[in-house]
């Protein structure tokens, strides 16, 4: 019993390191149980007898598939349509406004879903620029949604939900209007799928030359990693983000104390962080 508790803690240890250098998420000491349930699935569909041969294939193999799923397992996509409602309504209500009026000239519109999960955190922001699409009109808008998991990035493109996704967030003209019920479930239109571009970005990793963003939603995902970790991402955000563009982060987040190159406004109920100009 020792013996294997021993085991489980030396292999723990390797996993938590493996997690925070390949993904930046930060494992507590005290989820040991989280790892082991959340990894079993793996044990057991590749054949490997413990944790000990599951830390050995990830020591030893080329970073690949293997590893991959291991992250993936480990992530949690908990989302929703129009998840905590405010940050949406600012966006609906005011920021389209600004943005508007500042780039009226440009008429480019470009906004990032940075751990887009299952992609319901995009097609949220799809629907609100759908439904302001004549006052947009002739303008390029480009969303683009990225998530470090293979899985989510495959999901949020097919934008199939079942009716326990659908019910969380979305209304019934918003469903009837960009959904339809098929055998697989609730799946998005061809319009709104075509809005949202899907692309595979690792936070904490190298990230694809992108053009500057007006907006980034960077929602429940900087809780999973340190301090160090958000603030080099706030770093290359601000590479991303336009002066004067907001980051919008979810509840419980922010980026006082970690950079302040960010004004953080009251926007409705919410609180958007604006890159200083
Ligand atoms: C809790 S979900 C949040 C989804 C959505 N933004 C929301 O607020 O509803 C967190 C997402 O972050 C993703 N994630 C975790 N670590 C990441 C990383 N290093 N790079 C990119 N995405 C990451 C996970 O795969 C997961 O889909």
């Amino acid at each position: 019993m020792n013996t294997n508790l021993n085991i489980i803690c030396e292999d723990f240890s390797y996993i938590k390191g493996f997690l925070k250098n390949e993904a930046g998420i930060v494992i507590d000491e005290d989820k040991l149980y989280l790892v082991e349930s959340r990894l079993s699935p793996i044990l057991k569909n590749e054949g490997l007898q413990s944790f000990k041969e599951l830390v050995i294939k990830l020591r030893l193999e080329r970073f690949g598939d293997f590893h991959q799923k291991v992250i993936e397992a480990m992530t949690t996509n908990e989302t929703s349509f129009f998840r905590d409602f405010h940050p949406f309504e600012a966006f609906k209500n005011i920021i389209t406004n600004e943005i508007l009026n500042e780039k009226n000239f440009e008429r480019s519109f470009k906004v990032w879903s940075a751990a887009c999960s299952t992609g319901q955190e995009a097609y949220s922001i799809a629907i609100i620029l759908n439904e302001m699409k004549e006052i947009f009109k002739q303008w390029e808008i480009k969303i683009t949604a990225s998530d470090i998991s293979k899985e989510m990035i495959d999901r949020a493109s097919r934008g199939i939900y079942n009716q326990l996704e659908v019910n969380r967030g979305l209304n019934d003209y918003y469903l009837n209007k960009y959904f339809k019920f098929n055998n697989h479930g609730w799946a998005v239109n061809e319009n709104l799928n075509s809005m949202v571009q899907f692309t595979r970005i690792n936070l904490v990793g190298y990230w694809p030359e992108m053009p500057v963003q007006d907006i980034i939603f960077l929602r429940h995902v900087l809780i999973y990693f340190d301090i160090p970790t958000r603030r080099e991402i706030l770093n290359k955000i601000k590479k991303v983000l336009k002066p004067g563009g907001y980051l919008i982060l979810g509840v419980g987040e922010t980026t006082n104390n970690i950079d302040d190159s960010f004004d953080g406004v009251h926007i409705g109920k919410t609180i958007c962080y604006k890159l200083k100009k």
